[in-house]
């Protein structure tokens, strides 16, 4: 059985407990034998589904997936129900790991302004910003050709 890790003392929801949990325990699995830096991530869904992804890298270098985009891509081919509620990104470091510019654009398909993105480090020390403040002005489908986005 994994290791399970102490809880935050933030006060913290139980459903997100529930999805810090989860993102730790996709953790370990982080394939990053060129930064060594494991990154495991967890999205909870409009239904309270939780989906888990760890970072992949890749001897290219440019073919490595950053574990939330793991999540995310497991969940839409898994029905996750759009839109995210929360999204948890968790490192091995004691640095809180914020989302790459990529992840966030990713992650602006699939979010609303009010959903919760935790990141956190190696000691359940989390930093929540809710997405409109982690992107602000995200470029969105409504851009294209007017048409809005039906989530
Ligand atoms: N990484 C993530 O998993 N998520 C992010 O948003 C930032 C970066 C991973 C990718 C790579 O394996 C390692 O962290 C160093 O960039």
């Amino acid at each position: 059985m994994k290791k399970t890790k102490k809880l935050p003392d933030a006060p913290i929801p139980k459903v997100l407990k529930k999805v810090i949990l989860a993102a730790y325990s996709a953790q370990p699995n982080a394939y990053a034998p060129y930064s060594h830096f494991m990154i495991g991530a967890a999205v909870l869904d409009a239904k309270g589904q939780i989906f888990t992804g760890c970072n992949i890298e890749n001897s290219s270098y440019g073919g490595t997936v950053c574990a939330e985009r793991v999540a995310i891509w497991k969940g839409i081919s898994e029905n996750m129900k759009l839109p995210l509620k929360a999204v948890v990104i968790v490192s091995s470091e004691k640095d809180k790991w914020p989302p790459c510019g990529l992840c966030r654009q990713v992650m602006a398909e699939f979010c609303v302004p009010d959903t919760e993105v935790y990141f956190g480090n190696n000691r359940n020390e989390f930093r929540m910003l809710s997405f409109k403040d982690l992107l602000p002005e995200a470029f969105t489908t409504q851009f294209l050709n007017g048409t809005k986005k039906k989530i």
